[in-house]
C-alpha cells in the first residue's frame, strides 16, 4: 500500500455527559501510539471527536432542558479541556454535527443508492437506546439487546436499508487472508461467529430522531447515527475536501475501540467500505473496560471517576502512566486511586525518581556536576546491553499494541540502571584512586541509561521526559527514535540538581512488612546462617509440599499497598494466599500464571485474611524480585520434586 501516512483513530464520544477515566483510557493510549509513531519520523494523523446525532443525545438534551445541539456544545468544550488536561496530541477533532461531515455522509449516502447497496422498506425490529442498535426479534437474547442486556423498544416504520448482506462471503474471506484486521485475536472469533450467523440488511434510517443527518431528498428521515458516526473517519482523513491528503491518510492504520463496539467497527463498517470501493482499515483494536468492580465505569451507571480530579490531585503523567501500565491492553481491568498511588510510588518516585537523583548525586559530588568521559572498553556493557533490549523490546510491544508491555520493558531498563548502581558501588569506587577510569564510565553509562529512558517514555508520559533531559544537560530537541542509540551523551554536559520527579504519596495505613519483606507473608526469612554445611536429607526436602498453582484470581489488600491476595487453583482445591509482592507486581500481571505453592505450611492470617501456603520467588537483595514457575504448560497441582 503506498500510503504514507500512520492514522490512527479514537471512537468519537457521545457529548451526552461530561467523559470519564474509561473515555480517557482510549483516548491517553491513542495519543501514546500516536506520539510514539511521530518519533519515529512517520508522519501521522490522529482524530478524534464527538458523536452528536441520534435518540441518545435528544434523550440527554431533554433531561437537562435542552436542544441537543446547546448540550453537545456545552459538553464539547470541556472535552477539548480534558483533551488539553492530558496533553492529547491529536490533528483534528471531528463533530458530526459540522457541515464538512455532513457533506460527506450525504455524498456517500447519495451514492450508495445511486449504485443500489441503499433501498428503502419497511423495518420492523428492536431498537436499543444506550446502544443506538437495532435488532430483528431473532438475535434478541431473552427479549433484551444481545450486546448489553438492556430492554429494547420495537420499531416499525419505513427506513432506508443499507444491502449489508451482500457483503458477507467478502467479509468473511477479509477476517480469513487478514488474520491481524480484528485484535485481540479473540475478538476476531466472536465476530467471525456473528457474521457466519447471517448478516441481514441494515436499516440505515430513522423517522423519529430530529437531530440528525437529513437523507437527501427525503428529509424525513435522518441518517441512522451510526451510519453517520462511522463515516466521521473518511470526514476527517480529508474525504471530499482534501483529496490529497485522504490519499495519503487513508484507509486507517489503527481504529482504537472499546470492545463493546467492535462489531460496529469491525463488521458495519467494512462492508459499508467495500460497498463504497474503499480499502478497509488494517486493524480494529478492541481494547477492554476500565472496571469499579466488576462494573464497567459509564455514564448511564453513574459511577464516574472524574480524569480532571485526578490530574489535579497526582500530575498528567502519574494518571497516563498508570492508565496505560496498569492493565495489559485488551483485558479489562478494575480502577483503583490505590493502584494508581502505588504506580506513583513505586515505578515512578521509587525507581525512576531515585535513580534520577541519584545519578545526579553522584555525578555532582564524584565529578563536579560534569558528565565524565567514556572510555569504551574499560566497563562491561551491561548496561548498554540492557538499554539495547528495552528499545527492542519496547518496538515489539508497541507493533503489537501491547502499551502495557512497552512500559515494562522501559520499567526493565530503569531497574537494570538500579542494580547497576548497587553493583558497581560508585562510591566505592570514588574512594579508591587507581578506579578513576573506571568511575567515569560507570557515571556516562548512568546518565545515557537515563537518557534512553527518557526518550523511550516519551510517548507514554508528556512533562517527565523534558525534565530529565533538562537535568542531563539534554534539550528536547534530541528525542527522536534513533537518538535511542547508546552513545549519544556528550561528555562534559553538567547535570544539574531538581526537585523529585515524583513526591512519594503517603497512603495512610502502609503495611509495615519489615519482618516479612518477602513474598511470603507472614513467614520469617530463612536464616542462612542456620543452614547446614552439611545439607538436608532427601527426607527432608520432601516434607515439602511444593505444588504448580494457576492463579485464578489476584486482588490488592485493603489499606496494604504491599500485599496481593491470589486465589490458586491447586488441582482440585482452591487456596487463598496472601504474598508480600504488590511492589514487584500487579493483580493483572499474575492472573493466568503459574506459580509454585509451598502447600503444607502453617496457615497464616493476615490482614484478617487467611494466608493457606505461600509462593516462590527468587530475590537479589537488591530489591528485585522474580516469581518462579515452571518452564511449560503443566497442569495446575502437579507436584513440584
Ligand atoms: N459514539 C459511539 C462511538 C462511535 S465511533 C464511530 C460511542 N460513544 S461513547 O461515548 O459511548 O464512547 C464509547 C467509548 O469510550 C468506548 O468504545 C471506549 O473506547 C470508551 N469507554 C467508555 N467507558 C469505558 C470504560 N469503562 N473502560 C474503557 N473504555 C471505555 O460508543
Amino acid at each position: 500500500m503506498s500510503r504514507q501516512t500512520w492514522f490512527i483513530t479514537t471512537p468519537i464520544y457521545y457529548p451526552s455527559d461530561n467523559l470519564h477515566i474509561g473515555h480517557a483510557y482510549t483516548t491517553v493510549a491513542a495519543d501514546a501510539l500516536a506520539r510514539y509513531h511521530r518519533l519515529r519520523g512517520e508522519e501521522v494523523w490522529f482524530s478524534t471527536g464527538t458523536d452528536e446525532h441520534g435518540q441518545k443525545m435528544e434523550r440527554a438534551a431533554r433531561d437537562q432542558g435542552l436542544e441537543p445541539p446547546a448540550l453537545a456544545d456545552r459538553v464539547v468544550s470541556g472535552v477539548k479541556d480534558l483533551w488539553a488536561t492530558l496533553h492529547i496530541s491529536y490533528d483534528d477533532f471531528v463533530r458530526t454535527s459540522e457541515p464538512r461531515h455532513a457533506a460527506v455522509v450525504q455524498a456517500l449516502f447519495e451514492q450508495l443508492k445511486r449504485q443500489g447497496d441503499i433501498y428503502k422498506g419497511e423495518y420492523a425490529g428492536f431498537y436499543c437506546e444506550p446502544d443506538e442498535a437495532l435488532w430483528l426479534e431473532s438475535r434478541l437474547v431473552d427479549g433484551n439487546c444481545p450486546d448489553c442486556g438492556r430492554p429494547v423498544t420495537r420499531v416499525t416504520e419505513e427506513s432506508y436499508f443499507f444491502r449489508m448482506s451482500r457483503y458477507q462471503d467478502r467479509l468473511l474471506q477479509h477476517f480469513r487472508d487478514h488474520p491481524d484486521f480484528v485484535e485481540p485475536a479473540s475478538r476476531l472469533h466472536e465476530m467471525v461467529n456473528f457474521v457466519e450467523q447471517g448478516l441481514e440488511d441494515l436499516s440505515i434510517s430513522r423517522k423519529d430522531v430530529r437531530f440528525g443527518i437529513p437523507v437527501p431528498d427525503d428529509p424525513e428521515h435522518s441518517v441512522y447515527v451510526w451510519f453517520d458516526a462511522l463515516l466521521n473517519y473518511l470526514t476527517t482523513a480529508g474525504y471530499l475536501s482534501e483529496p490529497s491528503r485522504f490519499s495519503r491518510t487513508w484507509p486507517a492504520s489503527v481504529h482504537l475501540v472499546g470492545k463493546e463496539i467492535v462489531r460496529f467497527h469491525a463488521v458495519i463498517w467494512p462492508t459499508i467500505l467495500m460497498a463504497l470501493g474503499l480499502p478497509l482499515p488494517d486493524r480494529v483494536f478492541g481494547h477492554g473496560w476500565l472496571l469499579l468492580e466488576d462494573t464497567k465505569i459509564s455514564k448511564s451507571l453513574g459511577n464516574l471517576i472524574d480524569p480532571n480530579a485526578l490530574v489535579g490531585r497526582y500530575g498528567v503523567d502519574a494518571v497516563r502512566y498508570y492508565l496505560l501500565r496498569e492493565v495489559p491492553f485488551g483485558a479489562d481491568g478494575i480502577y483503583s486511586e490505590r493502584a494508581l498511588v502505588e504506580r506513583i510510588n513505586v515505578d515512578l518516585a521509587n525507581d525512576l525518581g531515585n535513580l534520577l537523583h541519584r545519578t545526579v548525586a553522584m555525578v555532582t559530588q564524584f565529578n563536579g556536576g560534569v558528565v565524565p568521559p567514556y572510555r569504551a572498553g574499560l566497563e562491561a556493557p551491561s548496561l548498554r546491553r540492557a538499554a539495547e533490549l528495552a528499545v527492542a523490546a519496547v518496538e515489539e510491544a508497541m507493533d503489537r499494541l501491547e502499551l502495557h508491555r512497552a512500559i515494562m520493558a522501559i520499567q526493565g531498563l530503569v531497574r537494570a540502571a538500579n542494580r547497576y548502581i548497587e553493583d558497581r558501588r560508585p562510591w566505592a569506587l570514588h574512594r579508591d584512586p587507581g578506579a578513576r577510569e573506571f568511575l567515569d564510565d560507570v557515571l556516562y553509562n548512568l546518565v545515557e541509561a537515563l537518557r534512553v529512558t527518557a526518550i523511550l517514555l516519551s510517548p507514554f508520559l508528556v512533562e517527565t521526559p523534558e525534565r530529565i533531559l533538562s537535568v542531563l544537560g539534554h534539550d528536547e530537541a534530541e528525542v527522536r527514535w534513533d537518538a535511542t542509540a547508546w552513545g549519544a551523551t556528550v561528555p562534559g554536559s553538567v547535570v544539574t540538581a531538581t526537585d523529585p520527579l515524583f513526591r512519594r504519596i503517603d497512603s495512610h495505613a502502609d503495611e509495615d512488612l519489615a519482618e516479612h519483606p518477602s513474598p511470603r507473608g507472614e513467614s520469617p526469612e530463612p536464616d542462612a546462617a542456620a543452614v547446614s554445611p552439611s545439607g538436608i536429607s532427601i527426607d527432608e526436602f520432601r516434607r515439602l509440599d511444593l505444588r504448580v498453582a494457576l492463579v485464578r484470581e489476584c486482588v490488592r489488600v485493603d489499606n496494604a499497598d504491599r500485599l496481593l491476595k491470589l486465589t490458586l487453583e491447586v488441582g482440585e482445591e482452591t487456596r487463598t494466599v496472601v504474598s508480600g509482592i504488590a511492589a514487584h507486581y500487579a493483580p493483572a500481571d499474575l492472573v493466568g500464571r503459574s506459580v509454585v505453592l509451598v502447600a503444607n505450611l502453617k496457615p497464616a492470617t493476615i490482614r484478617q485474611i487467611r494466608s493457606e501456603g505461600m509462593i516462590l520467588a527468587a530475590s537479589d537483595g537488591d530489591g528485585s524480585l522474580s516469581i518462579v514457575g515452571p518452564w511449560s504448560d503443566i497442569a495446575a497441582g502437579s507436584r513440584v520434586t
